[in-house]
């Protein structure tokens, strides 16, 4: 006989509604914030990395990847790029993120002055950058000599010239310790599209670009680091291998790296913690995925800054029907949010909750948040939006659908994520389509609402009072049916 044999089915989310609290005006949806804790930061007792949305896309092949990254980051939440794809993939995908909206960029293409403009010509063709610093040496920290753009040019009658001959003389340059503000409003005053910020000896330090500035007023709830650079996460397997990715990612500056495990209770979760502390005495590290009290408090207490539950419940996953093993994600999150309040009132630590899979529609997210998960993990929901890493397909019956695959299926064979090798691998997931729904820019307002709307509803501006106040109610099979559509033919 088993150890023990719990009765009590466990529950999913589609099982529970939420009651209403007081709406006053002070929590009408308009009022409604959204913002919540990502993880805890390492040393710094009571600081959190925050969202201001509580959603988190994948770490999967076919979701987190550049376009994702960024998206996700200018709504105010943040991707987790896959460990199933090669180290140095998995790094530029962090770089093209962190690249794409920097304060002071320290790695700005230069050329110099004896350059033809023929390769001047073909790097703009390539990389469709339009402006380029002229330095002493070709690259950044070399003393600053000119400019050359595309319109000083032409680009087809003058690729006989070099650099020099065409380059400008006329741009905008403010001394290094100048801060992001300033700079943007001797921008704006100057009318000018970069500065370029110089050494005492007028070497090139940084270059801050307009259309960055134009970016963050276009997104001001996006997620950023201190450098004002969109935030992104890498993921890490427990596979003793993958240190050299835990180094890489450090160097990258991801803003965090998760563990991705189907099975996060175990000593190899330490061993990775452990080893990262060796590395970075500040990055976040966030341990899972567990179900269970006990394994929430083996990683609370081996000091992980998050924690992901989660087991056999996300959309493409046949864990359950595999081995059996999984549970019910209502009660998996409930148990370990009633933990993780324990553990704090011992040791005055907030240890932020993910929800990770099997979340599909707007009611699940409110669900997951009203249990306690101060964030929600998706795979499938990001993936229909055009911004996931798959690629778009014509399906005959559906119309456009994104190509949606799990981490253990055939197709993404991520050994590390279940502790098994080529040799020994069986499929824990499947791969198939979800329809297109769309750019996540012009979408994503409408879950966001959604959750906004149910947390006026329950009488609550924001997630801490939403977690504090929210009344949830097991719902029996005809209530759930009343919830639903009945009675009526629709169109
Ligand atoms: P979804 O949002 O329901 O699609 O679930 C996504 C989550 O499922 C991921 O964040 C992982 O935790 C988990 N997952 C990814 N690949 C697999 C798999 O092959 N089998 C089981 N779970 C998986």
């Amino acid at each position: 006989m088993a150890k023990e044999i719990k009765l009590e089915p466990s529950r999913s989310f589609r099982e529970f509604r939420l009651l209403t609290g007081k709406t006053t005006i002070k929590n009408i949806t308009s009022k409604v914030s959204l913002r919540t804790k990502l993880c805890t930061l390492p040393g710094k007792k009571g600081k959190f990395i925050n969202l201001n949305i509580p959603f988190i896309s994948a770490a999967m092949q076919a979701v987190t990847g550049i376009r994702m990254g960024i998206a996700l980051a200018q709504h105010g939440g943040i991707g987790v790029t896959p460990c199933s794809i090669p180290i140095s993939e998995q790094v530029s995908i962090i770089q093209g993120v962190k690249q794409f909206k920097a304060g002071f960029h320290e790695d700005v293409f230069c050329v110099k002055a004896t350059d033809s403009l023929k390769s001047v010509a073909k790097t703009i063709k390539e990389k469709g950058y339009n402006s380029f610093p002229v330095t002493s040496n070709g690259k950044m920290n070399g003393k600053l000599l000119g400019v050359i753009r595309d319109r000083e040019f032409d680009l087809k009658g003058d690729l006989d010239l070099t650099v020099k001959e065409r380059m400008s003389k006329r741009y905008l340059t403010a001394k290094e310790g100048i801060t992001l503000k300033d700079s943007n409003s001797l921008m704006i005053k100057n009318g000018a599209t970069h500065v370029y910020v110089m050494d005492t000896k007028s070497h090139l330090k940084f270059v801050v670009f307009r259309k960055d500035l134009l970016r963050q007023m276009e997104y001001p709830e996006g997620t950023i680091d201190h450098n004002r650079r969109y935030c992104i996460a890498g993921s890490v397997s427990t596979q003793p291998k993958d240190q050299k990715r835990v180094d890489a990612l450090i160097e990258a500056e991801a803003d965090a790296i998760f563990i991705d495990s189907s099975d996060g209770f175990t000593q190899f979760q330490k061993d990775v913690i452990d080893y990262v502390r060796t590395k970075s005495k500040t990055i976040p590290v966030i341990g899972g995925n567990v179900i269970t009290r006990e394994g929430f408090r083996f990683l609370a207490e081996s000091g992980f800054n998050a924690v992901k539950v989660g087991m056999g419940i996300g959309s493409g996953c046949i864990t359950q029907e595999q081995k059996g093993t999984g549970r019910g994600q209502a009660t998996a999150i409930r148990e370990i949010v009633e933990e993780r309040d324990i553990y704090l009132k011992e040791t005055g630590t907030y240890i932020p909750i993910i929800s990770d899979g099997g979340i599909g529609n707007s009611s699940h997210m409110v669900i997951g948040l009203a249990m306690g998960s101060d964030s929600i993990m998706m795979g499938r929901f990001f993936a229909q939006y055009s911004e996931s890493s798959s690629a778009m397909r014509k399906h005959p019956q559906l119309g456009p659908v994104k190509e949606y695959w799990m981490e253990a299926s055939n197709r993404a064979r991520n050994y590390g994520r279940y502790e098994t090798s080529k040799d020994l691998f069986f499929e824990e997931g499947v791969e198939g389509f979800v329809p297109l729904t769309g750019s996540m820019h012009d979408n994503i307002w409408e879950p966001i609402q959604k959750i906004k709307s149910a947390l006026s509803n329950a009488g609550c501006a924001n997630i801490p009072e939403f977690h504090k106040d929210a009344v949830l109610e097991l719902q029996s099979i005809a209530s759930i049916q009343d919830g639903g559509i009945h009675d009526i033919i629709t169109n």
